[in-house]
């Protein structure tokens, strides 16, 4: 098994996070679980009424539920969705809406999202100025790039367009988002659009390789950039620095949300 099997696998990794930081999901679920425990148990023994009032009930909930995860170190934008999230399902409910609405808008999150519980990361895309300043990093001359998870597609559209001399890939799991961003590159012969998982796809052979992920994807990334990237390759990561790591460069992209890419070159700061 190579360390970037073990790191995917959830084993610690030197400068990675812990099995525990992979899985949020197991801690947001017990703070439901126990929140709606004390808070039934609280009715129960205090004031029975409540039971007859399901909001109130919801929402004492999702006080408990905000408290326990607030304890149990939970990141500070998971706080409102604990608090949220059962006295929004009572309301829902209490709107009838058929019952395919629930399923059809799961699927449709599901497809468009796949398994961000376990990549842990989402779909946000590069915007414009910063795909000006890519376009800024690519090499002078004819090169292969990737973009891992390249999400709807835009960012190797511009590219490839820009420079027609070299070829671009673009690896994205999402299926919903992979046939979007595939079906929009139909007809630019120096683009192609794969669906699969970029952690099995290897880096060796690529001059340049954007990154634009999410700080629980960067640890194991640094490992398969090290190990994979020729020396003289660069990794230019969108907005995450790989921990322990000096970039080569940081660039500050001059856009409203202040993007940074953090640049590696592989044969010197990896
Ligand atoms: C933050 S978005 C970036 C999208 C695009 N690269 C951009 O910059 O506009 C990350 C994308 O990576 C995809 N993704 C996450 N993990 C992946 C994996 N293991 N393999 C392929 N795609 C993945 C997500 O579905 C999402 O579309």
């Amino acid at each position: 098994m190579t360390r970037i099997d073990r790191a995917l696998n959830g084993a610690a990794v030197s400068d990675g996070t812990s099995p525990g930081d992979r899985h949020p999901l197991v801690p947001a679920l017990l703070a439901q679980v126990l929140a709606a425990l004390i808070a039934g148990g609280l009715a129960l023994l205090l004031v029975p009424v409540m039971f007859s009032q399901p909001l109130l009930l919801a929402t004492l909930q999702g006080v408990l539920a905000l408290l326990i995860a607030w304890r149990l170190g939970a990141p500070i934008w998971w706080l409102p969705i604990h608090l949220c999230f059962l006295p929004l399902a009572v309301m829902a409910r209490g709107m009838a809406l058929p019952g395919w609405v629930w399923g059809g808008g799961f699927m449709l999150l599901l497809l468009v999202f796949w398994r961000t519980d376990k990549s842990r990361v989402p779909l946000y895309l590069t915007n414009r100025r910063s795909r000006d300043a890519l376009q800024l990093q690519l090499p002078a001359g004819p090169c292969r790039v990737i973009d891992l998870g390249c999400g709807d597609g835009a960012v190797l559209r511009q590219l490839a367009a820009a420079r027609p001399d070299c070829r671009f890939v673009g690896i994205e799991h999402a299926p919903l988002t992979w046939a979007w961003a595939w079906l929009r590159a139909r007809g630019q012969c120096n683009l192609s659009i794969r669906c699969g998982d970029f952690w099995t796809h290897s880096l060796a052979g690529y001059d340049l390789v954007y990154a634009f992920l999410s700080p629980a994807a960067m640890p194991t990334l640094g490992i398969k950039a090290r190990t994979e990237m020729s020396p003289c390759a660069r990794l230019v990561s969108n907005s995450f620095p790989i921990p322990g790591q000096v970039a080569l460069d940081v660039i500050d992209v001059a856009d409203a949300r202040k993007t940074r890419f953090y640049t590696y070159d592989c044969g010197r700061s990896l």
